[in-house]
C-alpha cells in the first residue's frame, strides 16, 4: 500500500503576529481572542495550519522573542485559558496550530537570567554562557546576529555574557544538560497541550564552538545562505554539529506523540548543512525555510531558477518551503513596486510549487509596508541603527527597522481598518492605504488578489497533484523568456501551470491533455485549434 503522505508536508501555513491581527478588547493590541475571532476567515480562505509568533509571557523588548517565562501568556494577549481554547478551536475546525519555541535565548529579565547574574556561584550561573574577557576585551571576535560583539560585560562579577541577538536576549547555555533538560521540557508542555509543533526561532544558534575559536574574517556585510554578516563568517557561533544532533532529539520528542507533530526551522546556512538539519533519512526537522523567495524577481526566469534549485537540493522526499515574507522583512508587495498583478502572479507560483507556502498575514491582500518616522520606531533592531541616516539605509538596501511589515491587519474600509475599536490608538499605525487594501473590499471584487488567494489555496487543497505531487518543468518554449510553465504530477492526476510575466500575450500549444481548465486569473483562452493564449500578466492552471 503506498504511504500516506503526513499532513505536515502538503500543508499551507499561515504566519499571524498576533500583536497586530485583532483586538478584541480595544486597547489597541491584538490578542488571542482575537484570532480566535478570525479563525473562520482563515478556515474560508483556505490555510491549513496556522503559525502564531510569541505571545508568552515577556517584557516585550523584542516584542515576545524575549522570554520571562516560557509557559506564562503576556496579559495583553490573555490567559491559558484562552490557549487552550484557540488549540480547541482551531482543531474544531480541521486546522492545526504552531507555536513559535524561542530555545536559543531568554529575556534578561527571566528568573533563570536574574538568578544566574546574581553571583558566579549560583547555580544557575552555567545555565547562559559566562566567560572571562581577554583583559578588558570581550572573550573572542563573535559578533552578535545584529551586529558588534555578541559579548556583554556584567561589572559586578567581571565576566561577560554572550548574545545572539540583542543584549537583552542572553543566550542559554545548551552543553549544560539541565538547560537542554528545562527546554525539553517547555516544548513538551505545550505538545501536551495539543498544539501541533513549532516554528523554532533561530534554531541555528543554539550550540557554540566548545573551544570558543575566533570567527574567522568575511568579505561581507550581510549574507543568508553562508551566514556571515559585518565582515565575519559566523563559522564557530552558528550550525554547530550539536545543534543539528539537538534537532533528531527534538524529533524524537515530537515523533513520541501519536500524531505527527511539525517541526520548522528558521535556520541560515547552505543546502548541505540544511539538509543535515532534515536528516538524511528525514531523521531530523521536518522542515526548515528556504529563504530564496525572500529576494524574489517576479519573472520567469527568476523562479523557473528557484524550480530547478530547489529540485536539485531538496528533491522529494525532502519538501521545501516556499515564503515570500515575515515579521523580518520588508512586505512582498513593496518589493514588487507595489503591483498586484505580479503579487496575484506569485500566489499562482507560491501555491503550485511544490513545497509547503508560508504566507505572512496581510499578504493575501497585498498589504504594503508601512512608513513609520524614526521617533515612532518600536522595533530594537531598528532604534539600533537609527543613527543611520535613511538614504544610507535605502542604497545599501538594507532593512533594519521591521516595524514596516508589523502594521495592523486591515480588516475593512472603517476607521482603524477594524483591527481596534475606531476610537483607539492601535500599537503601531494602521497604514493609511487600507481605505483601498482590506479584506471586505476585495471579498466582494472578484478579481481581487484576496480571491485569488482564496481559489488557489482551494484548488492546491483539493489537488493531490499540487498538494504532495512531483513537478516538472516545461522548457520547450525557450523563446517566451515570459513564460513559467510546469506541470504537477501524481497517480492520475496532471495538472498544467502557466504564469505569463511579461506585457505581451503569449501562445502555448496545448498538446499535454490537460483541457480542463480550473484557475484563470487575466485573460486566459484555450481556442478550437488547442492553443492557450495568454493575456500579459495572466495565469492558468489546467487538469487532465
Ligand atoms: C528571529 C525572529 C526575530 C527575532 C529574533 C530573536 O530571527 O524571527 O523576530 O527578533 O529571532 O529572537
Amino acid at each position: 500500500m503506498a504511504e500516506q503522505t503526513p499532513w505536515w508536508r502538503k500543508t499551507t501555513i499561515y504566519q499571524i503576529y498576533p500583536r497586530s491581527y485583532k483586538d478584541s478588547n480595544g486597547d489597541g493590541i491584538g490578542d488571542l481572542e482575537g484570532i480566535i475571532s478570525k479563525l473562520d476567515y482563515i478556515k474560508d480562505l483556505g490555510f491549513e495550519t496556522i503559525w502564531l509568533s510569541p505571545f508568552f509571557s515577556s517584557p516585550q523588548q523584542d516584542w515576545g522573542y524575549d522570554i520571562s517565562d516560557y509557559l506564562g501568556i503576556a496579559p495583553e494577549y490573555g490567559h491559558l485559558g484562552d490557549v487552550e481554547r484557540l488549540i480547541e478551536e482551531v482543531h474544531l475546525r480541521e486546522m492545526r496550530i504552531l507555536f513559535d519555541l524561542v530555545l536559543n535565548h531568554t529575556s534578561d529579565k527571566h528568573t533563570w537570567f536574574q538568578a544566574s547574574r546574581s553571583s558566579k556561584q549560583d547555580p544557575k550561573r552555567d545555565w547562559y554562557i559566562w566567560k572571562d574577557g581577554r583583559g578588558s576585551r570581550p572573550p573572542n571576535n563573535w559578533r552578535s546576529i545584529v551586529g558588534g560583539s555578541a559579548w556583554h560585560f556584567d561589572a559586578p562579577s567581571k565576566q561577560w555574557y554572550y548574545a545572539s541577538f540583542l543584549p537583552f536576549q542572553p543566550d542559554l547555555n545548551f552543553r549544560n544538560p539541565e538547560v537542554t533538560q528545562a527546554m525539553l521540557a517547555v516544548a513538551r508542555y505545550w505538545l501536551d497541550l495539543g498544539v501541533d509543533g513549532y516554528r523554532l526561532d533561530i534554531f541555528h544558534s543554539l550550540f557554540k564552538d566548545k573551544d570558543f575559536r575566533d570567527n574567522p574574517w568575511s568579505t561581507k556585510l550581510f549574507s543568508r545562505e553562508y551566514p556571515a554578516g559585518f565582515f565575519q563568517d559566523y563559522l564557530y557561533n552558528l550550525n554547530q554539529p550539536e545543534t543539528i544532533q539537538f534537532a533528531y532529539q527534538l524529533r524524537q520528542l515530537a515523533n513520541s506523540y501519536p500524531s505527527p507533530k511539525l517541526l520548522l526551522g528558521e535556520i541560515f546556512a547552505d543546502n548541505n548543512t540544511i539538509k543535515e538539519y532534515l536528516g538524511h533519512d528525514l531523521e531530523g526537522l521536518n522542515l526548515v525555510f528556504l529563504w530564496n523567495l525572500l529576494d524574489v524577481h517576479p519573472d520567469a526566469g527568476y523562479l523557473g531558477n528557484i524550480l530547478l534549485q530547489n529540485e536539485a537540493n531538496f528533491a522529494q522526499p525532502y519538501t521545501p518551503v516556499l515564503v515570500y515574507g515575515n515579521h523580518d522583512n520588508q512586505r512582498l508587495i513593496s518589493r514588487i513596486g507595489e503591483d498586484m498583478r505580479l503579487a496575484l502572479l506569485l500566489a499562482v507560483f507560491q501555491f503550485t510549487a511544490r513545497g509547503v507556502p508560508v504566507t505572512y498575514y496581510g499578504e493575501e491582500i497585498g498589504m504594503s509596508e508601512l512608513y513609520l518616522p524614526k521617533k515612532e520606531w518600536k522595533d530594537p533592531v531598528g532604534i539600533r541603527y537609527s543613527w543611520l541616516p535613511e538614504f544610507v539605509l535605502k542604497a545599501m538596501k538594507i532593512y533594519v527597522n521591521r516595524d514596516g511589515c508589523r502594521s495592523p491587519m486591515q480588516w475593512g474600509p472603517g476607521e482603524n481598518a477594524g483591527f481596534t475599536s475606531p476610537d483607539i490608538k492601535p500599537w503601531l499605525p494602521v497604514n493609511k492605504d487600507y481605505p483601498q487594501v482590506n479584506v471586505s473590499s476585495q471579498e466582494a471584487q472578484s478579481d481581487s488578489l484576496w480571491n485569488a488567494y482564496r481559489q488557489l489555496l482551494h484548488i492546491r487543497s483539493e489537488h493531490k497533484a499540487l498538494n504532495s505531487g512531483s513537478i516538472e518543468i516545461i522548457d520547450r518554449d525557450r523563446n517566451n523568456t515570459n513564460l513559467l510553465a510546469y506541470f504537477r504530477l501524481s497517480d492520475s492526476q496532471k495538472i498544467l501551470i502557466l504564469i505569463n510575466f511579461g506585457e505581451k500575450q503569449i501562445s502555448f500549444l496545448n498538446d499535454t491533455g490537460c483541457r480542463q481548465e480550473i484557475f484563470s486569473a487575466g485573460d486566459t483562452r484555450l481556442d478550437q485549434a488547442g492553443i492557450i493564449k495568454l493575456g500579459p500578466y495572466s495565469a492558468a492552471i489546467f487538469s487532465n
